[in-house]
């Protein structure tokens, strides 16, 4: 249907709608209200049918028609959630969402980040999904799908608005030293297998530096901010998605090799004298490497080499 009004100048008729898409017009109708509460502006006239007037920069119609296949299933859009997160999370266990299925929403009341975070979410500027997923990988291997992740989202994010992004371990989408995206990865698993991966991922499109807290203000940034420009959701969306795809497969067809090399080649932490923390406790050295699993390897002032499987990363001087 979108591709009919798009494709028209001015009016199309209901008749023709009906006709064109093979629905009755009461069909037509549902999906012209549905349509409307996901932001397109769609005029109605008793004589003349419908016309498009403006498009949404972010619907899940036009993300679903450009990546629906054998990995995407499903994409579904809400205007507001507390938790893109939570609710696949929820959906997912009692078996309503088959895997392949992306949820967005334009705010989310209660976004959360790593480590018991808030992620703030303000409406009509940024991206907020999670992805439910069955990965390739076994338990041991779940660091893996976060690398994936935050490799889809940069190279998505590099391709899209050609914005010099890097990665700080374990999942930081960083541009100009701020953060500019989030991954928060929760689980279903059992010792052999992962039944289910929620991927969370948060992306500052286009908000301001006013939309952010005062207290982030020196830390995060936005693509907006980065660019100088605004850039439609729905296209980081769809690239994200294709990336996600692409890396998913190879890791299921040729292993983790070229993955954490990739990764590797955008990491902005390796190499770096960093201190990591994690609750209460903090410790310091150089980040050497990731190992296969995708943990830090931390090499410590003692000379010993420590391997991190969480955490928050600062560069220190
Ligand atoms: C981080 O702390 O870096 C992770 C941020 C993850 C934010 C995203 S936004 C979509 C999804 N829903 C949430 O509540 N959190 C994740």
């Amino acid at each position: 249907m979108l591709m009919v009004l798009r494709d028209t100048d001015g009016f199309v008729s209901g008749e023709k709608l009906s006709k064109a898409l093979g629905v009755t017009r009461a069909a037509i109708w549902k999906k012209v209200r549905e349509l409307r509460s996901e932001g397109y502006i769609i005029e109605a006239a008793a004589s003349r049918g419908y016309r498009l007037v403006r498009a949404p920069d972010l619907s899940s119609e036009e993300v679903i028609s450009a990546v629906q296949g054998a990995f995407w299933k499903d994409a579904l859009f809400y205007r507001s959630l507390g938790s893109t997160n939570d609710f696949a999370v929820e959906q997912a266990l009692d078996g309503h969402l088959q895997p392949g299925t992306v949820i967005i929403a334009d705010m989310q009341e209660k976004g959360r980040g790593r480590m018991g975070r808030t992620w703030t979410s303000p409406p009509g500027v940024n991206i907020y999904m999670s992805l439910v997923i069955k990965p390739c990988v076994g338990p041991r291997d779940a660091t893996l799908i976060t690398l994936l992740s935050s490799l889809a989202c940069a190279n998505a994010i590099r391709r899209a608005a050609g914005m010099d992004v890097s990665i700080k371990w374990p999942n930081d989408i960083m541009a100009s030293g701020k953060k500019t995206g989030g991954i928060l990865t929760e689980i279903k698993a059992d010792q052999d297998s992962i039944a289910l991966a929620i991927i969370g991922i948060g992306i500052n499109v286009n908000s301001r530096v006013a939309d952010f807290p005062e207290e982030l203000r020196e830390t995060a940034t936005s693509m907006k901010i980065e660019t100088g420009r605004e850039h439609a959701r729905s296209d980081i969306v769809i690239r994200i998605l294709q990336e996600f795809e692409y890396l998913h497969g190879e890791l299921a067809r040729s292993g983790k090799t070229s993955l954490l090399s990739d990764w590797r080649k955008l990491c902005s932490t390796l190499g770096k004298r960093v201190l990591v923390t994690s609750g209460d406790a903090a410790v310091a050295g150089i980040a050497e490497d990731i190992d296969d699993e995708g943990l830090l390897l931390l090499r410590l002032e003692s000379g010993g080499l420590k391997k991190i499987s969480s955490g928050d990363v600062t560069l220190r001087s």
